[in-house]
């Protein structure tokens, strides 16, 4: 796609955010296609939940800018909260709620017609396992019920850009393949989605493109495949790759010490 042509999704230059000493984001630069898969990838602390929060508009950037669709989320950020979805990394619902009730109280925030509410919501029950369980207490729910309505009510108003902060935390195979299903078909409805994880196999099935993030800054960024090729390791899983990149490699020999 020529540079012209490319339609960004998200545009982050030259970002930076500090908390007291830590230099949690540094100097960042980041653009992302349009209707692409985006990982964030990196070792704890590396500064991805907090670039997740500042593109979502929830934490406030130190300098730079960021735009979404071309929208600047300090200047409209309340234009960019109707466009995006963001899942957090411990979503907090209402315990107290069933899950349906959460699903409708969410659907009614966006301002969703009755009718379009009760089918997306049915729709997105059934396509989660978790059509009979709807009456129940949220409090009553597992880890991975929960993460799964967290990202039925981040979708429930169609969003261009998803934000998912390591959403696959938790969920069992069968509910992980859905996840990651849903993330190729909204790819391909022209949805964008950025998703941070750990799990760099994850990254490998599900992103057309990685970001490798190391204290704050941007150390690679790529298709896995490229990556691979400019660490002239092609052969390599992106795991040693990123091992190799954020100077862990020793990981492995202490895993295999204590594995003695
Ligand atoms: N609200 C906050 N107050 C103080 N420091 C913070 C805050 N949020 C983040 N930080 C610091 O900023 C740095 C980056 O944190 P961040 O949560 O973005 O990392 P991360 O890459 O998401 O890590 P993880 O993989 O563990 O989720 C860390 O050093 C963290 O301690
Ligand atoms: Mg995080």
């Amino acid at each position: 796609m020529s540079a012209e042509h490319r339609k960004l999704a998200v545009s982050i230059n030259n970002v930076s955010k500090s908390f007291g000493t830590v230099h949690a984001v540094k100097n960042l630069d980041l653009q992302i296609d349009a209707g692409t898969v985006f990982g964030f990838l990196g070792p704890n602390g590396s500064g991805k939940s907090t670039t997740m929060k500042m593109i979502m508009g929830l934490l406030k950037a130190d300098s730079g800018h960021l735009n979404i669709y071309g929208i600047n989320v300090t200047n409209n950020p309340w234009d960019v909260k109707k466009i995006v979805g963001y899942v957090p990394e411990s979503p907090r619902l209402y315990d107290f709620l069933t899950g349906l009730e959460y699903l409708d109280f969410i659907a009614d925030v966006y301002g969703l017609d009755a009718s379009t509410k009760k089918t997306r919501i049915n729709e997105f029950l059934a396509a989660f396992d978790l059509e009979n369980r709807e009456n129940e207490m949220i409090s009553g729910y597992s880890h991975g019920m929960q993460q799964k309505i967290a990202i039925i009510a981040a979708l429930l108003h169609k969003p261009k850009l998803l934000v998912l902060d390591e959403p696959l935390s938790g969920l069992d195979p069968k509910s992980a393949k859905i996840v990651k299903d849903l993330i190729h078909k909204l790819a391909n409805e022209g949805i964008t989605t950025i998703l941070s994880t750990h799990v760099l196999e994850i990254a490998d099935a599900v992103c057309d493109k990685v970001a490798i993030l190391y204290q704050g800054r941007k150390l690679a960024e790529g298709t896995p495949s490229q990556l691979r090729k400019e660490a002239k390791m092609p052969d390599s899983t992106l795991e040693e790759l990123f091992l190799k990149l954020t100077g862990s490699s020793d990981i492995k020999d202490i895993v295999q010490a204590l594995g003695k």
